[in-house]
């Protein structure tokens, strides 16, 4: 038998039942999320989870708007069901594939992950998930594919903030294959042993733990193998700030502000700030990734 995500339930977690309690109140307002069983990952940190009122009220999701506030007010009225997404390009099996027939077969964890977004504040997210290496390979990755391109979904009558102009839709991602493969890439389909939340990208979103989480693409739709390096949308909108790779190194500025600490979330008003570790922590597993490569340059 299965054990149950309460049966795995990690030492940080339960340490941290108030938080968690004041968290699913928040869920609670929203509709009834299915709780998922997953077994805990040797690639979880150790660090304590944000609550899951952290995680889900303060985002990022220009698709609902540009404020933190906005994804959690406005997403509720995203349809995640059905849901598909197109595996295309480089693959020996391309098409249109049901969400069920995405995550079939492919073992779901809880990684308890760093998360660091390019503005300079950071949480630990409990995500459930599965690698994205597994999914490719069951699809079958040609010898000429060196990218993976992803897409969100287009889709303005449910998200009104594509009736702005200011990103060039749908919201766009890539990443190297090799980066792709990697152990700790994965596809997210929950958090707090629930279903993603929708501001979080229900049904399906990309987590890449050592990058900025402007990388972590959101409510996927499509996923490209391909052999040029993909356009992605913050590039598209400020190359001079947002690079392909967007790795998380505290020596390589953003143009408008340092990038050497941050801001860890849920602290409170008068909590520290703390330094960013190279990789977002991550060196051991990454560094080797980008041996050769001046990260000034390829930032
Ligand atoms: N994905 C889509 N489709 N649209 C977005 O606006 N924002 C990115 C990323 N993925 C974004 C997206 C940014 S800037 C961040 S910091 C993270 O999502 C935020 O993820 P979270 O809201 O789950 O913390």
């Amino acid at each position: 038998m299965p054990l149950k995500w309460s049966d795995v339930t990690p030492k940080p977690l339960s340490l941290n039942r108030r938080q968690l309690i004041a968290g699913a109140a928040t869920l609670l307002a929203s509709p009834a999320l299915a709780r998922i069983e997953a077994a805990p990952s040797k690639y979880s940190t150790d660090a304590e989870p944000n609550s899951l009122e952290d995680i889900s009220t303060y985002n990022n999701f220009y698709e609902f708007g540009t404020g933190k506030g906005d994804p959690a007010a406005y997403a509720g009225g995203l349809t995640v069901d059905p849901w598909s997404v197109v595996i295309d390009g480089l693959v020996d099996k391309p098409g249109t594939y049901d969400l069920a027939d995405v995550v079939k077969g492919q073992p779901l964890e809880e990684r308890i992950y760093r998360f660091r977004c390019v503005e300079a504040w950071s949480m630990v997210v409990p995500w459930i998930g599965f690698q994205l290496s597994g999914l490719l390979e069951r699809v079958g990755v040609q010898p000429g594919a060196t990218f993976v391109a992803f897409e969100t979904l287009l889709r303005p009558e449910e998200m009104p903030g594509q009736a702005s102009p200011f990103i060039d839709w749908p919201y766009r991602e890539g990443l190297r294959l090799d980066e792709a493969m990697h152990p700790l890439t994965i596809l997210a389909t929950g958090l707090y042993g629930e279903e993603m939340p929708k501001q979080n990208g229900a049904p399906i979103r990309l987590v890449v733990p050592w990058k900025y989480g402007f990388k972590s693409i959101k409510s996927i739709v499509r996923i490209s193998l391909v052999d040029k390096m993909p356009l992605t949308t913050w590039n598209m909108l400020q190359p001079q700030e947002y690079g392909f790779y967007s790795n998380v190194n505290p020596k390589v500025d953003h143009p408008r502000w340092s990038q050497a600490s941050e801001r860890p979330l849920g602290g409170g008003l008068f909590a520290g700030r703390q330094d960013t570790l190279m990789f977002n922590g991550y060196e051991a597993e990454v560094a080797s990734m980008y041996a050769g490569q001046d990260l000034a340059v390829d930032y």
